[in-house]
């Protein structure tokens, strides 16, 4: 297969395919789209054949794009150096990685299922974790590449009953602003898009989401827009989203109760628990919290 050159020209455009996970449904899904308007010929990559098969035939007729589908269960151990190796027999050069696959668990974190737990852990740590060092290394040995890696908002609280969910994302966002730094300047760059609630399957199979008014949602089209947009131009995190953007920068400057309440009310069974934390933070003026 003719390769093209893995060159940034005139225009700024990243050379190589663009790798994105979990492409098969939601946010993935319209990533694809997004990366596809903008000519990336792209590897898709996820469980369900079917449908990135299905994605990839339509993407490739109507935006004249190369498509390679890569059916993977990215919580198998074994799965991201698999990847990395079948792409390479393949002669194909990723200038973008998309870490987007992710899952979700709910509910009180000492009654969930530890299976299910540990494969969340897989998904949205092992797995970006991998694939992120198997891949970084060559972009920047080109001296040029973009690394997307999908967190949330709940990167920025703690979130009673989506306890490990947010956790594994703020680690996702740790890991993508400490690694950005680390490669500043090498033409190589690491964004962490952090999206609200958005209208995928993940929310709709949530309880707690489900919840959530609908006006407090966006649709994955306009959250995978902002993602694509923000990752070529090299931007570190984007929270899609005014609302969203209120949150995220409000967080970091409260006191760390406030933090947890607001994290609590995000989940849409906390609200009580906000109102009471800002009642005691009134009350509490000059006294010192956690
Ligand atoms: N929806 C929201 O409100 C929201 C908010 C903030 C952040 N996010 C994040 O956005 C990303 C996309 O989520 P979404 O809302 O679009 O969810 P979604 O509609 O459920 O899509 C999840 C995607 O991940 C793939 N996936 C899940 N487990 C996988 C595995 N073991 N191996 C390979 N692929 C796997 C799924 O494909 P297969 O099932 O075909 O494998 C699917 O394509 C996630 O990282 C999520 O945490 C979502």
């Amino acid at each position: 297969m003719a390769q093209r050159k893995t060159q940034t020209n005139a225009s700024g455009r990243i050379g190589g395919w663009a790798l994105i996970t979990g492409a098969s449904a939601g946010i993935g899904r319209e990533l694809a789209h997004a990366f596809a308007a903008r000519r990336y010929d792209l590897v898709l990559a996820a469980r369900t054949e079917a449908a990135i098969d299905a994605l990839g035939r339509e993407l490739a007729t109507n935006h004249a794009v190369r498509v390679k589908t890569l059916p993977v269960d990215v919580a198998e151990p074994g799965a991201p150096q698999a990847m990395a190796d079948a792409l390479a027999e393949a002669g194909v050069e990723v200038g973008v990685l998309v870490n987007n696959a992710g899952v979700l668990t709910e509910g009180p974190f000492a009654g969930g299922a530890l299976e299910a737990q540990l494969n969340l852990l897989q998904v949205n740590v092992v797995a970006v974790t991998a694939l992120t060092r198997l891949f970084l290394p060559p972009m920047l040995a080109r001296g040029e590449g973009r690394i997307l890696n999908v967190a949330s908002i709940a990167a920025f609280m703690p979130v009673p009953q989506l306890a490990l969910y947010a956790a594994t994302k703020a680690f996702v966002l740790s890991l993508t602003e400490a690694v950005g730094e680390e490669i500043r300047g090498s033409g190589v760059t690491a964004t962490a898009l952090c999206p609200g609630f958005t209208d995928t399957g993940m929310m709709r199979d949530s309880a707690l989401a489900r919840m959530v008014p609908q006006a407090a949602t966006m649709s994955p089209k306009a959250v995978a827009e902002a993602g694509c947009a923000a990752c070529l131009r090299g931007e570190a995190i984007v929270v899609p989203g005014l609302a969203n953007r209120l949150i995220t920068s409000g967080a970091p400057l409260a006191p760390r109760a406030l933090v947890r309440a607001l994290g609590g009310a995000l989940n849409a069974g906390g609200w009580e628990r906000l109102a009471a934390a800002l009642q005691g933070l009134a009350g509490a003026r000059g006294r010192t919290n956690p």
